[in-house]
């Protein structure tokens, strides 16, 4: 039966401890120990209805997933729709997945330094008046928080449909003096990017034709490390190529010379 009303919400929540969690201050720096294991958590701060971060821990097993937000209704409803996904595994409780009802505002007492290694921040609120600029989660008093919670590999992911948002968080990244890559003013331009998993809002947006826009922001140390030979890579074999194709155009003049 499902439980309705306040009071109902309040006890299905509390029914599910192994998913969901209430009080996340008494696991902060302990988040291994809710997972039983140490590999990498990744965090969506804001979930909605969970859709995202229900399919990202189905699909990727190896990865601990935790979704915040700050209403014990959508908590519920995510709870709901995690069990329903991983029931195509036969699978009853998610085992890498947390619901954490929490407000991000308290986020330093929820995860302790080094406790994450990727934050989504998929759709959040734009706050569009300059006078509630604090409040957008990408302002720098946010992503202060965030750096000191993201550990050596650290990253941002970030996704909005708000052209205004998007442009007050670059400003902010920059501020920062942050490392940014694989930005996109236009997500889905092509065809609907499943493989990054949309979520709830994202559909909604992209079914009405809204670009989607989209950035990646480099926290950590070895994060950036890997990028810039991951970059160093590329350009070597770019060098590579065009050694080739020099010397494939002097053959071909050569073979032309002799004809
Ligand atoms: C616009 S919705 C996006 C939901 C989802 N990420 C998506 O893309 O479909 C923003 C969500 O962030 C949550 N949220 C906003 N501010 C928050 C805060 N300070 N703490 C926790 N959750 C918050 C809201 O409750 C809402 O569910």
């Amino acid at each position: 039966m499902r439980l309705r009303g306040r009071k109902g919400i309040r006890e299905s929540l509390e029914s599910q401890p192994e998913l969901v969690v209430l009080d996340g201050t008494q696991y902060k720096g302990r988040w291994n120990e809710f997972f039983g294991n140490d590999r990498p958590i990744y965090v969506e701060l804001g979930m909605g209805k969970g859709q995202f971060i229900s399919t990202m821990s189905y699909r990727n097993p190896d990865i601990n997933y935790i979704g915040v937000d700050m209403y014990d209704e959508l908590i519920r409803r995510g709870s709901e729709k995690a069990r329903r996904i991983w029931a195509e595994k036969g699978v009853d409780s998610p085992p890498n997945l947390a619901l954490l009802r929490a407000n991000i505002e308290g986020i330093e007492e929820i995860f302790a330094e080094d406790e994450l290694e990727r934050i989504y921040l998929n759709f959040s609120d734009p706050w569009p008046k300059a006078k509630h600029a604090r409040r957008r989660l990408t302002h720098p008093r946010f992503v202060a928080k965030y750096m000191e919670a993201l550990n050596d590999r650290g990253e941002i992911h970030f996704k909005t449909d708000s052209q205004s948002l998007f442009e007050y968080s670059l400003n902010s990244f920059a501020e920062m003096e942050l490392l940014t890559r694989n930005i996109s003013l236009n997500l889905h331009k092509d065809e609907l990017r499943d493989d990054l998993v949309p979520t709830e809002y994202e559909m909604k947006f992209y079914e009405r034709g809204q670009n989607i826009h989209r950035i990646e922001v480099l926290i950590g140390e070895q994060a950036i490390a890997a990028w810039r030979s991951e970059k160093r890579s590329a350009a070597a074999a770019e060098a590579a190529r065009e050694a080739q194709r020099s010397d494939d155009d002097a053959d071909d003049e050569s073979e032309d010379g002799e004809a």
